[in-house]
């Protein structure tokens, strides 16, 4: 198909689907919310909580109640749609952005030489036979032991990471685990609480009583969702941090940003009863931070010592020049992947092809737009005049080893 007219779906299916999710997003923020602040009364059994609430101009004054058969309120607003869309939106993106350049986007071509095909597949039996595992794991027993229940699920999730990591690219594999979990959020909407919900205003509508225990299994699942919404949030906006998803340590990395995610999410709902709920928050949150910043600068093992003082040099200044906020071993959304880039043979946009060399790579730091690789916008920066001479020089071995 024609490059144009997939960007154009891109772009339209990215804004689809951030709008979609802030609207799923918001109104489950807002319900979670709503759930843990109702007040209690006594004089009316029927009255689950109530709440007033200051907003435009006026107040809401809102109840939540057991229903009568006979007072089912018309009309009686569902909440599902922000979920399917932000899903479906996700999918038909995940298809015309990754899927049609699989190779180069997802994989890592130093740890694998599967093409796109395996790429795909494995993107694909990640979220659907995910949603399987999840689906029974939390049917199974487990669920009667909520808290070791979590905590296992959560090291489910990292030895998947794990498993991605090996083939995937770090932004591929945090989008994909974020996928994964994104997946798993609309697909408890749609197999559990809505069916549940379904299921008792059938009841309601044949006049039976309003059972709240059907309500509860939906809840269970409303409740797993809550607490996995902020690491989602977090990987799905993880494309535009290379510095975390660039470093060898990427796995440590997301283990610590959902750990993180979800006690921040739990203190915040649990700010009326549980006093110190701020400084664990705050504590989580700078613990958190710091815990990254250290895995980002553990130096690994396996990585060969550079010892050419030149090489090392060139390194350095990679990184403190920021070359890392756009370029990393394998193509990203921004910026060619630098891996093997001497010597290969560099499609240009104006169709002509040249063989990367040491006047090639001078010429692309200095003055980036004079020569743009086919399939980028020329958004790299004019370093002439800015990084000194033996600085460049630095880069250039540096990048001819790379
Ligand atoms: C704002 C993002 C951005 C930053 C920062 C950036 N680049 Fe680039 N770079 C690009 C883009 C986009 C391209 C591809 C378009 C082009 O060729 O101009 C590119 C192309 C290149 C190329 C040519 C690669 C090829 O495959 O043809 C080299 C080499 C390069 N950059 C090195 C660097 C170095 C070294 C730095 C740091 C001093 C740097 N870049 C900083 C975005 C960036």
């Amino acid at each position: 198909m024609n490059t144009d007219l997939i960007d154009f779906f891109n772009i339209t299916l990215r804004f689809t689907h951030i709008v979609a999710a802030i609207m799923w997003i918001g109104n489950s923020l807002l319900f979670t919310w709503m759930e843990l602040n109702l007040l209690k009364r006594d004089d009316d059994k029927n009255l689950i909580g109530y709440m007033d609430m200051l907003h435009g101009g006026g107040v809401f004054h809102l109840q939540k109640r057991v229903l009568k058969p006979d007072t089912i309120p018309t009309p009686l607003h569902w909440f599902y749609w922000q979920s399917y869309t932000t899903w479906i939106s996700g999918f038909f993106l995940l298809i015309t952005y990754f899927f049609t350049r699989a190779d180069t986007l997802m994989l890592d071509p130093s740890k694998t030489d599967m093409g796109s095909t395996g790429a795909i597949l494995i993107s694909l039996a990640g979220i659907f036979g995910g949603w399987i595992a999840y689906d029974l794991y939390w049917r199974s027993p487990l669920q009667k032991f909520l808290k070791t229940g979590a905590v296992v699920w959560i090291f489910l999730v990292i030895l998947y990471a794990i498993g991605l990591n090996s083939v995937f690219n770090g932004r591929a594999m945090f989008l994909q685990v974020g996928m994964t979990l994104g997946s798993f959020m609309t697909a408890n909407v749609f197999f559990h609480i809505i069916p549940n919900q379904r299921k008792f205003m059938k009841a309601l509508r044949e006049g039976k009583e309003h059972n709240l225990n059907v309500g509860k299994a939906a809840k269970f699942r409303s409740l797993s969702n809550h607490y996995i919404t902020f690491p989602v949030i977090f990987l799905m906006l993880s494309g535009h941090y290379p510095v975390l998803y660039g470093s060898d340590n990427r796995v440590i990395i997301l283990s610590i940003i959902i750990g993180s995610l979800i006690i921040i999410k739990h203190m915040m709902n649990k700010r009326n009863t549980f006093k110190p709920w701020l400084a664990v928050f705050f504590l989580t949150a700078i613990g958190g931070t710091a815990a990254i910043v250290a895995a980002i600068k553990l130096p690994t093992s396996d990585k060969p010592e550079i010892v050419d003082p030149q090489v090392a040099a060139g390194e350095e200044a990679f990184s403190l020049l920021g070359c890392t906020a756009c370029h990393q071993a394998a193509d990203t959304s921004i910026a060619p992947g630098l891996a093997g880039l001497f010597g290969k043979e560099r499609e240009l946009a104006d169709g002509t092809v040249v063989t990367v060399d040491e006047a090639y790579i001078r010429e692309s730091i200095l003055v980036a737009p004079a020569k743009v690789a086919k399939g980028f916008a020329p958004a790299m920066p004019l370093y002439q005049g800015v990084i000194p001479d033996t600085q460049v020089d630095q880069l250039v071995a540096y990048l001819k080893q790379f």
